[in-house]
């Protein structure tokens, strides 16, 4: 098993890709704590594993609320964390409130920086490892978007920084960058209005079925987060079925 005896700390675990993040890693032997706003989601999560998780009820755009996440995944040590948690707003950016664009940055981008930083220490001791969650909205402008993708562009920044900073301390940090994913984020409705709705999709998955399931980037959690990648650090992942190939 690729997890055996690991302490991992999973967050936006009440549904989609953390979701399938936590119930592939509970197959593969990890101690998990769950952690998400969303209490019913995360107690149906905890059902759907192998084995039972320790569930951490938190909101991400509290700091503290996330600090003491790490804290109480981190009792006995940790050994790795999967930031998955995240939130995405539609708007057009004339009339997009700078107070959505403060949340959306707190929840994406913040909160990931706190959540690292109080796991680390952790995960010098451990020589464990972290993988963000980013997007392909990491690695493109795309409309409507502007806070989300404002938010995850400096989730690659955060984990190509600190991959540098503590490399030397045995500790790897990667992300995956999902394109389109079957999820209540993935399937959101766009808002209402006069949008130019060919500008955001532009970019469609290549492959035939192209749109990915949770399961498909969990699986890239799995591979990342695991010895098999343990010369992978500083590294984003594209998973999108080809929608930034051309
Ligand atoms: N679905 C896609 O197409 C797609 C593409 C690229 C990246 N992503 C990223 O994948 C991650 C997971 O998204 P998903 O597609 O599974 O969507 P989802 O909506 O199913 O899951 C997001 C989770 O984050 C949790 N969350 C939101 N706000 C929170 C807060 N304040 N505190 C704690 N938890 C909070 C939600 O409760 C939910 O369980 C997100 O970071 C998202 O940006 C998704």
């Amino acid at each position: 098993m690729l997890f055996e005896g690991k302490r991992v700390l999973i967050t936006g675990a009440a549904s989609g890709i953390g979701r399938a993040t936590a119930i592939r890693f509970a197959q593969e032997g990890a101690l998990i704590t769950i952690g998400d706003i969303d209490e019913s989601g995360l107690a149906e999560t905890a059902s759907m594993m192998a084995s039972a998780p320790r569930v951490h009820l938190y909101d991400a755009s509290d700091l503290e609320a996330s600090r003491a996440l790490v804290r109480d995944a981190a009792g006995d040590g940790l050994d790795i964390v999967c930031n998955i948690a995240g939130l995405l707003k539609w708007g057009r950016s004339e009339e997009f409130s700078l107070d959505d664009f403060e949340r959306v940055l707190k929840i994406n981008t913040t909160s990931v920086f706190a959540i690292c930083q109080a796991a680390l220490p952790h995960l010098v001791e451990s020589r464990g490892n972290i993988v963000n969650t980013a997007s392909t909205a990491a690695l493109q402008g795309i409309a409507y978007t502007i806070a989300y993708s404002a938010s995850k562009h400096a989730v690659a920044a955060i984990t190509k920084g600190l991959a540098v900073e503590f490399a030397s301390r045995g500790v790897r940090i990667n992300a995956v960058c999902p394109g389109h994913v079957n999820t209540a984020m993935g399937n959101a409705a766009p808002p209402e209005g006069d949008l130019d709705w060919a500008i955001v999709m532009r970019n469609a998955p290549k492959l035939v079925d192209g749109m990915c399931e949770p399961e498909d980037i969990a699986e890239l959690f799995a591979w990342l987060a695991s010895d098999r990648a343990r010369k992978v650090t500083g590294s984003l992942f594209t998973i999108d079925g080809g929608q930034l190939a051309g």
